[in-house]
């Protein structure tokens, strides 16, 4: 499983970046508008951060087809490493359709059904984005999700990427590991948690101890 950034702040893309375990980014208008930016303008600075499949959303207010490719050939436009992150509705899929055939790269979003998944892969999607927390939040298991998606993309050939979305902790990124997820999207502060043990804490803690002992500094 790879792992990709899900935000849109350029201090956290540039820090995962530097830790070596990224190899992607995926923004959605909330993380947008969180950092209160222009929107190209904070694409452009990620993508000369990270060399990698970057997410950028339709506006959210933009609900019909022809709105939707007309935004989504523009976003593509900004950088050739663009995703075009396009809603899972009837409209969505349109457009998915359409922005395919010209090459296009798409990740549908908003996915909570395995059929949802299915459907977006048939219209030629990239990616699409199962979010597990979302489900968690109301008490579905999230991670059921990931494992069906998985499994009917495994009988089928199907070559659309699962990006394990809504990651909120260290044990979604264990289990969508398990459960055959290509790729999870995590926060920085999610990546940061993973890097920590307290028994690396004291273990660094008496080497540099016994270290000190006989050498000093
Ligand atoms: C990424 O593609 C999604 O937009 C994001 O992971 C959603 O996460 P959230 O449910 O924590 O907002």
């Amino acid at each position: 499983m790879k792992f990709f950034i899900d935000t849109a702040n350029v201090d956290e893309v540039r820090k995962a970046e530097e830790m070596g375990v990224i190899c992607g980014v995926t923004t959605n208008p909330s993380l947008i508008a969180k950092e209160g930016r222009d929107f190209v303008e904070v694409i452009k600075e990620i993508a000369s951060i990270v060399d990698g499949p970057i997410s950028g959303e339709v506006k959210a207010t933009t609900v019909d087809a022809k709105g939707m490719i007309a935004e989504g050939r523009e976003i593509a436009k900004i950088h050739p490493n663009m995703i075009v992150k396009i809603p899972m509705t009837v409209e969505g899929l349109k457009a998915v359709k359409v922005l395919s055939a010209e090459g296009i790269k798409t990740n549908v979003t908003l996915i909570f059904s395995a059929n949802q998944a299915l459907l977006a892969a048939r219209a030629g999607a990239t990616y699409v984005s199962p979010f597990l927390g979302r489900l968690d939040d109301i008490s579905t298991p999230g991670i059921d999700l990931i494992k069906t998606i998985a499994e009917i993309f495994c009988i089928y050939e199907i070559k659309t990427e699962i990006i394990a979305a809504s990651v909120r902790n260290p044990i979604h990124i264990t289990d969508c590991a398990l459960a055959g997820a290509d790729i999870a999207t995590v926060p920085y502060s999610v990546i940061e948690v993973c890097t920590k043990h307290p028994l690396t804490d004291q273990g660094i803690e008496k080497f540099q101890k016994d270290y000190r002992a006989v050498f000093g500094e």
